[in-house]
């Protein structure tokens, strides 16, 4: 054990022939920073970038095996001699940075998560749950070449000089379906019983170990519970990892949760799950493993959640993907008792949903991810030092304080309210969504570092506006809800969402009976509101002009709340636009159709829609200092959290 406020976390562990320095995993996570395939810079810093900032093995993304494998242009090919250098040169960095780099293998099968380049190749034609691909099911020559290809990548990445391979076997894709008796549903030496089920992990470990140099770690990723209904469960996987384990080949396993079923959302399990949610199976599958080290994965977000794992002993490595993508330090941060900077991951899944929509990985507060010195970025000082006033307190805001201080600019920062956070703020306040305010307090924190100076409760009227004596004036005002377009309230409670949480106007609902929420908003802050409402009404509807619900939410979380808002019994109405309120009945109209429907009984309206910039002065007055302004967040144009975020970040590096 070392001297450290987390000693189990930051002590040595032998990986096969290797020694990591501590506990700590970057698992796999796609960037889709590559590009044509290859291998790019930004992709090679991500990684780089977190073996920097203390973690002791980085796990690559999916590299694909074969040309079958090739999901979208950024996948990585491993079967191709072009981007040796690529995984040659990053692993050289990461072990200069006292990292071990291991690249994920993958392929699969009927899984499409975007869409196949080729015709997908399979285990069994049972269609995949969420694309519906039907895989071409491999004969016996197929499947032999299929295992002659991961060896090919295997050794090929041995001689690039990294530290081993993992075979991804979880999540569903191909050796999960291999693995599973409810995707497996061959007759041949392939499958039927545990014997058939594992035999291509068998021979693929196997082939792997004996093509490559004595000491090539090699791991499995594989499910701790598929949590489907005739799928692995824990019984089953701990009985496939004692099999395992018996081979003396695997040298780590780490366990995912969840396939391409409702189950999904369980790999990615988000802030509504319990932090750890998955340990127990874990501890589980430790004790199958009989020795071989183990990995704990899923919402382990602290140093302290981290450190208590390993002392349960539920894991030997602690697997954190989405508290690496909000801080790559996160491992030095712990590590030198300086926690409370780690900037804090809220367990969202924004950043899922931006690579699960096939774009580039982006996270909420870390605009500088995968930049060369990430994990001890600080912002350029500035040249000259200027006097700068924030107007508005929210998210974007104070990002933007605390990085124009961090430069060495003097900022005062004003917020009309008491509170710092704005709408964050009164998110955090909805069943579920409290984390949310973790942003906020990392931002508090980085605000007293770097001194800016916080006025809160105190209104900026014309006047001061203009005698403030500043170089710059940064107008982070945020943007408030607009009623809906071409609704006609003949009477009857019509409230923003916003009003109805910070009570505004409540007073004005007889009944708490039944609801109406216009939903033109889709976020998962929306939900949040949507749980609440159920909770204060008997009954709940929303509607919405869009033919499906939730489309603004990552499609794992939406999981969450299509379950949270079906088990509370509200009703959905998508497709349709509310026309008419009048005496409690609304009337609805089919954006489609033209058809008219109606709602009876209505007792409160309540609204979620597009916003409208507010910063409160008139044109006239922001004229007078319109060369000293910038507009960020919301109130340059009203977006989401990220994006306000960001624009804080950028507006500060500009002045
Ligand atoms: C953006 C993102 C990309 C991911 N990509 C992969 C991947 O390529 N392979 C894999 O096995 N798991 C992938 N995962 C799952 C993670 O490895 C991990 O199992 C999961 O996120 C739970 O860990 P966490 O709670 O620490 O995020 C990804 C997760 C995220 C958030
Ligand atoms: S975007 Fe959200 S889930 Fe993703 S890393 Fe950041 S805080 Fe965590």
């Amino acid at each position: 054990m070392t001297d450290t406020p987390y000693p189990h976390l930051f002590s040595p562990l032998n990986i096969g022939h290797r020694t990591l320095p501590n506990r700590l995993c970057l698992p796999a996570t796609v960037t889709n920073f590559a590009e044509k395939n290859l291998i790019t810079e930004r992709w090679s810093n991500f990684l780089v970038e977190r073996a920097r900032g203390g973690t002791a093995m980085v796990v690559s993304e999916i590299i694909a095996v074969d040309p079958e494998a090739v999901a979208q242009a950024t996948t990585v090919i491993g079967f191709d001699g072009r981007n040796d250098d690529g995984f040659r040169n990053t692993n050289e960095l990461i072990e200069a940075a006292g990292g071990a780099m291991i690249a994920q293998l993958w392929h699969p099968g009927r899984q499409q998560l975007w869409h196949p380049t080729k015709a997908p190749a399979g285990v069994s034609d049972g269609p995949d749950p969420y694309s519906w691909t039907v895989a071409h099911v491999m004969d016996d020559s197929e499947i032999n070449n299929l295992i002659d290809n991961f060896i090919a990548v295997a050794k090929r990445l041995d001689v690039c000089g990294l530290a081993g391979i993992e075979l991804h076997g979880a999540h569903g894709y191909l050796i999960n379906q291999f693995l599973s008796p409810w995707s497996n549903l061959r007759n041949d030496d392939w499958g039927v019983d545990l014997a058939g089920r594992t035999r291509f992990v068998r021979q693929l470990t196997a082939g792997i170990r004996a093509a490559c140099r004595p000491g090539f770690i090699i791991g499995l990723k594989m499910p701790g519970t598929e949590s489907v209904e005739g799928g692995i469960d824990p019984l089953e996987a701990a009985r496939i990892t004692s099999l395992l384990a018996t081979d003396g080949i695997i040298d780590y396993f780490a366990y995912g949760q969840g396939n391409f079923s409702l189950s999904l959302e369980n790999h990615v399990p988000d802030m509504y799950f319990q932090p750890g949610h998955f340990l127990e199976i874990h501890k589980q599958m430790r004790i199958a493993a009989g020795g071989i080290p183990v990995m704990a994965l899923g919402r382990i977000g602290t140093p302290e959640d981290a450190e208590k794992a390993l002392a349960d002993q539920c894991s030997d490595l602690i697997g954190m993907s989405r508290a690496h993508i909000s801080d790559a330090a996160f491992g030095n941060k712990a590590k030198s008792g300086s926690a409370e900077s780690i900037r804090p991951c809220v367990f969202d899944n924004s950043s899922w949903g931006e690579i699960h929509q096939g774009k580039p990985l982006a996270e909420f507060h870390n605009p500088m991810l995968g930049q060369r010195g990430e994990a001890d970025w600080l912002p350029e000082p500035t040249k000259v030092s200027k006097k700068i006033a924030i107007i508005g307190a929210g998210p974007a805001g104070l990002e933007a304080a605390w990085v124009a201080a961090a430069r060495g600019h003097h900022v005062e920062l004003y917020s009309a309210s008491k509170h710092v956070g704005g709408a964050l703020r009164l998110e955090a306040s909805l069943p579920g969504r409290g984390d949310m305010t973790k942003i906020l307090d990392h931002q508090l924190y980085q605000i007293e570092r770097y001194g800016v100076r916080l006025h809160l409760d105190q209104s900026i009227d014309v006047t001061d506006l203009i005698a403030l004596s500043v170089d710059t004036i940064i107008l982070a005002t945020g943007a408030h809800p607009r009623p809906p377009e071409d609704f006609i309230l003949v009477d009857g409670p019509l409230l923003s969402g916003r009003n109805y949480l910070k009570g505004v106007g409540r007073s004005t609902i007889g009944r708490y009976r039944k609801a109406v929420l216009i939903d033109q908003d889709q976020t998962a802050a929306t939900y949040g509101l949507a749980d609440q409402l159920a909770a204060d009404f008997d009954e709940l509807l929303i509607v919405t002009t869009r033919p499906n619900f939730a489309q603004s939410v990552n499609y794992c979380s939406s999981i969450g709340v299509y379950r949270r808002l079906y088990g509370a019994g509200v009703t959905l109405i998508p497709a349709v636009k509310p026309v008419r309120m009048a005496a409690g009945t609304m009337t609805l109209e089919n954006v489609y159709s033209g058809q008219s429907s109606t709602i009876d009984s209505v007792d409160a309206v309540i609204y979620v829609t597009p916003r409208r910039v507010v910063d409160g002065f008139e044109p006239m007055t922001i004229a007078k200092v319109s060369d000293k302004i910038l507009r960020i967040g919301d109130c340059r144009s009203p977006r989401n959290l990220m994006a306000a975020i960001h624009d804080g970040h950028h507006a500060a590096m500009l002045v």
